[in-house]
């Protein structure tokens, strides 16, 4: 940071994926971005899925996404545009809905496809670096699967942050997302990296969770977050009243692991910048 440019800083882009269907990313990307404001970040979540339930759960009404993350990636609204102010002071979504799914075939034949998303949070990380933006944290809540979309995340992503539930087959498919994110790193995207990776829906009753939270833990050892997100029904609960958990029922465990999980990731970032 440079004296002249008060208040400069390096915008932190986390892609939260993980092809597998259903394991936590959408709830990570409401809860933790809640959660990165409530301890003062300013964060922007970017609902890249097609679901849009990330937007839903955010509050943001099908009928109040005038422009999304499909309008931003065809280039029709740059992301301040697109943007919505939640409920949550400091958080804002830019919101998804199924025109996604045909974005694909619109930008079939352009060659610039992968790096659409990249460009457009060019101009936030360009203003975050003259001290002028309005975003610490981007998370983008990815959809369960490594097509156009994914790739687009993980090409304008510094990080990733991979939710795991603790389940049965919990890791399969992790090899496979482990080398889209080599094949990234050493192609469209050299800086990226992995931020941790997070355990979700842990039932500390069963000895399935805690054998599947060893497992994942010496694959990806320092890897994996001390936070662990428990199995909590107000979680499951808090989206249909578009509510974040912290809004909801901000005493409740699921709560306050986001909370113990984005003091966390903030830390690690920090001993990133410092190593
Ligand atoms: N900690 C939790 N406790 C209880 N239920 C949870 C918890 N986390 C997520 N869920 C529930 O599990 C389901 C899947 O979660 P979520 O939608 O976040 O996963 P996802 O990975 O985004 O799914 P998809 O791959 O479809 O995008 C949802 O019904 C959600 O409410
Ligand atoms: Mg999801």
């Amino acid at each position: 940071m440079t004296g002249t440019l008060m208040g400069a800083h390096q915008l932190r882009v986390i892609g939260i994926t993980n092809q597998k269907g259903g394991v936590g990313k959408t709830t990570t990307a409401i809860n933790l971005g809640t959660a990165l404001a409530a301890i003062g970040e300013r964060v922007l979540v970017i609902d890249l899925d097609p679901q849009g339930n990330a937007s839903t759960g955010l509050g943001v009404e099908a009928d109040a996404r005038k422009f999304t993350s499909c309008s931003v990636l065809a280039g029709e609204a740059d992301i301040r545009t697109a943007s919505v102010q939640t409920a949550v002071p400091g958080l804002s979504v830019v919101p998804a809905n199924s025109d996604l799914v045909g974005l694909e075939a619109e930008l079939m034949g352009d060659s610039n496809r992968p790096y659409k998303l990249r460009d457009a949070l060019a101009k936030v990380a360009g203003e975050a670096a003259a001290g002028q933006s309005s975003y610490d944290y981007v998370l983008i809540d990815c959809p369960p699967s490594l097509n156009l979309l994914t790739v687009n995340a993980l090409v304008a992503a510094n990080a990733v942050l991979v939710p795991v539930q603790c389940e049965f087959f919990a890791l399969e498919g992790i090899s496979q997302l482990k080398d889209s994110i080599d094949q990234i790193r050493s192609t469209l995207n050299p800086n990226l990296e992995i931020q941790g990776v997070v355990l979700t829906m842990h039932d500390a009753r069963t000895t399935l969770s805690r054998e599947v939270a060893d497992n994942v833990r010496s694959f990806f050892g320092p890897k994996v977050y001390e936070s662990v997100i428990p199995r909590n029904t107000r979680v499951a609960e808090a989206p249909s009243h578009g509510k974040p958990i912290l809004l909801y029922d901000y005493d409740c465990p699921g709560a306050q692991a986001y909370i113990r999980l984005a003091t966390e990731i903030i830390e690690r970032e920090k001993q990133n910048k410092a190593a």
